[in-house]
């Protein structure tokens, strides 16, 4: 009698402690919306933000980023969207799981908020360039490491707490209004500070001397190394107003801030910056062709044709030529930001290269420049609407943006951290590398699979990817694979024959040129044939031959030498050779010559699943949980 009582107490509490939780979680996430969307209705903004409480701010709210379970906002970037006015207290200031918060480049005055900076979990803060002043307000969160005021017209002095910042990588505090003296700074991990050009005295504390020249010139009353020595003047009680270095400075701020001189700048910057990309392109493409500096160049010069530099001019000009971004896509930066980051060169694709650009600490994405597009504008755009939409599913790299324009396409992807397959696969072979183990490589097998499966069905029995090899399985940090390149191929006008891609291609397609659903199968294959082998279908080192690879496997497996087959590496995992036998069965089932006799890509996914019936590994709710809700808005 008493137990089932028990039971029902216990059911109760737990009912009522879940919906405990889920109020607490939607009470937090509603109050993180209803203090954003406070702050979008107090201060103007030049360009629309699509915040609206009708759609799900995690996934559709442009420039804000939630946590992985979809409970708190934990990032806010929204640099040059032409926000003006002073933020109102109240407003960020109470999203207090907020890490990240970036509004450099707008028109903001006035003074900062306090609870903006006290807010316990801040770790960056990008004010720069806009026209805040007052003092930088008190308390600071002890979280902070990134702290950039820079180009404003902040004042007072560089306040005591920020001794107390032992988390600071990051200051910069230059072009503002500071005086009095520099506090004793002596942080271990601060890498990059500047304070120049403010109206600091005194002597550099000896802790900071390591820093150079420019961190602190333009304040006429700084000294110490490792600017010139200190006189006995300098430290006599305060100079007599005459020599106060506040006039050319504020002249300064002035100019600076007059629309007509921000164009000016502007527009001399883009050239002084278009005649340095050049001479940079050249000289670099002469060592060699995969230089920083060609992002740079081709981009500005895309940039200057389509006139998109001129902030001041109105959202009409700013719009036309913007960087068009996905629904749900949680980024927020412009062409500008994207061509003001550092580029770096990640390789040469079949379809032209990628860069990978770092708009700011917490930004990096991915840009492919692509060459021969053989398609017009509006198919050009009514074909990236739906592979962006297509592109919505956990195992293919999200596509987050592109531009168009005569001279320059640009798609910009979600950076994905641990490279490409191939990389893990054949790079780095020696000392010091951690084999790719056998779990890892069935794992992302199963992840391509299900992607180019979704590829296949929701794509149209005529749609395709085309492009399926190693180096296009890119990894996220916890491994999960990821297909990228999706839908270039049918864009362009010519069929990659180089012979990197030349031992993935079915031999159909090397006849007819034509992809098809079983085309990507035999190109699955030979992956799966990689993956097991840890051979690459490339051209090896001495010879222009590619590895025919289902031939040579073929071959080895006629001769019933199957264990030759495998991978030295996967050798050394005990109980696998059963599962790596069977693997061995499907990738040949894929690379069969006659196409219909190839299983399509929902069968190769249930295939290897069936490799191990009970895998738990599949329930990693974390990162697949997250990625869903990008699907279902
Ligand atoms: C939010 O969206 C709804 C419908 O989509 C619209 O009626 C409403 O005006 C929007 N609100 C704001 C503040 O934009
Ligand atoms: C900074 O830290 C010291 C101790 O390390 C403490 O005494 C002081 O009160 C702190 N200052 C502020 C403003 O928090
Ligand atoms: C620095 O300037 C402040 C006023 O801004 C003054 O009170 C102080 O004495 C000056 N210190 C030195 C060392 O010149
Ligand atoms: C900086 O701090 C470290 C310990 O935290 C101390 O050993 C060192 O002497 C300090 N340097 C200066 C210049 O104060
Ligand atoms: C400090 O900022 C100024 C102005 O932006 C720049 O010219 C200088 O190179 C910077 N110095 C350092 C060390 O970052
Ligand atoms: C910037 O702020 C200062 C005072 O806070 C003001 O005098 C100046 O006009 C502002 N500049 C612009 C361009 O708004």
């Amino acid at each position: 009698m008493e137990n089932p009582t028990k039971l029902r107490l216990l059911a109760t509490t737990t009912f009522v402690l879940l919906l405990h939780n889920l109020y607490l979680t939607t009470a937090d996430l509603n109050s993180d919306a209803h203090a954003l969307l406070k702050f979008s209705s107090t201060v103007p903004h030049l360009r629309k933000l699509n915040w609206n409480s009708t759609i799900p701010i995690c996934t559709s709210w442009v420039g804000i980023k939630c946590n992985d379970e979809g409970t708190r906002v934990i990032a806010i970037h929204l640099p040059g969207v032409g926000l003006y006015g002073q933020i109102p207290p109240d407003s960020i200031g109470k999203l207090d799981a907020l890490r990240i918060l970036s509004l450099r480049s707008n028109l903001l005055s006035g003074t900062l908020p306090s609870d903006i900076t006290s807010i316990p979990s801040l770790q960056s803060l990008y004010l720069q360039h806009n026209n805040f002043s007052g003092d930088i307000p008190l308390p600071l969160s002890p979280q902070i490491s990134v702290l950039d005021l820079s180009f404003n017209s902040f004042s007072g002095n560089i306040p005591q707490t920020i001794k107390n910042l032992t988390r600071l990588t990051s200051l910069n505090l230059q072009f503002n209004s500071f005086s009095g003296a520099l506090p004793d700074l002596n942080l271990t991990r601060l890498r990059v500070l500047n304070i120049s050009h403010n109206m600091l005295n005194g002597s550099i504390p000896i802790s900071m001397q390591k820093f150079p020249v420019s961190s602190f010139e333009g304040n006429s009353f700084l000294c110490g190394p490792p600017l010139s020595q200190c006189s006995s003047l300098t430290s006599s009680p305060s100079p007599s107003p005459n020599y106060l270095p506040s006039m050319p400075f504020h002249s300064k701020r002035h100019t600076k801030l007059s629309t007509g001189a921000i164009v000016g700048i502007a527009v001399g910057g883009f050239f002084l910056l278009l005649l340095l990309a050049f001479f940079l392109f050249f000289c670099l493409k002469k060592k060699n062709e995969d230089s920083v500096g060609a992002l740079k160049v081709q981009a500005v010069t895309a940039g200057k044709n389509e006139k998109s530099d001129d902030f001041g001019s109105g959202v009409q000009a700013a719009e036309k030529n913007k960087l068009v971004f996905f629904d749900g896509s949680a980024y927020n930066f412009d062409l500008e930001d994207l061509l003001r980051a550092s580029a770096e060169v990640l390789g040469k694709g079949s379809y032209g290269t990628a860069y990978k650009a770092i708009l700011d600490e917490e930004t990096t994405v991915v840009v492919k420049r692509i060459r021969e597009v053989g398609v017009p504008k509006k198919e050009f755009e009514q074909h990236m609407e739906f592979v962006g939409r297509l592109g919505r599913h956990p195992n293919i790299v999200p596509l987050c943006a592109y531009y168009y324009s005569k001279d320059e396409k640009l798609l910009v992807y979600e950076y994905m951290h641990t490279g490409s397959l191939s990389s893990l696969l054949h790079g780095n072979r020696g000392i010091g590398r951690t084999p790719l183990d056998w779990d890892s490589r069935v794992k992302i097998s199963l992840e391509a699979a299900k992607g180019i499966a979704h590829i296949h069905s929701e794509g149209g029995a005529k749609f395709t990817h085309g492009n399926i090899k190693s180096s296009n399985i890119l990894l996220t940090r916890d491994l999960d694979g990821c297909v990228s390149d999706l839908g270039l191929a049918p864009l362009m006008n010519f069929l990659p024959t180089k012979s990197r891609c030349i031992g993935y291609y079915a031999p159909e397609v090397i006849e007819t040129r034509k992809f098809t659903q079983k085309s990507d199968v035999y190109s699955f294959g030979v992956l799966l044939l990689e993956i097991l082998t840890g051979k690459a279908p490339l051209p090896s080192s001495g010879q222009d031959e590619v590895v025919d690879l289902p031939r040579w496997v073929r071959s080895v497996v006629r001769e019933e030498w199957t264990a030759e087959v495998f991978d030295v590496e996967l050798m050394k995992q005990q109980h696998v050779e059963e599962e790596m036998v069977q693997m061995l069965q499907i990738g040949l089932a894929c690379v069969t010559r006659v196409p219909d006799m190839r299983p399509s890509m929902e069968e190769v996914v249930k295939m290897i699943m069936d490799l191990r019936p009970s895998d738990s590994s599949e329930n990693r709710p974390s990162s697949e949980d997250n990625r869903s809700n990008v699907v279902t808005p």
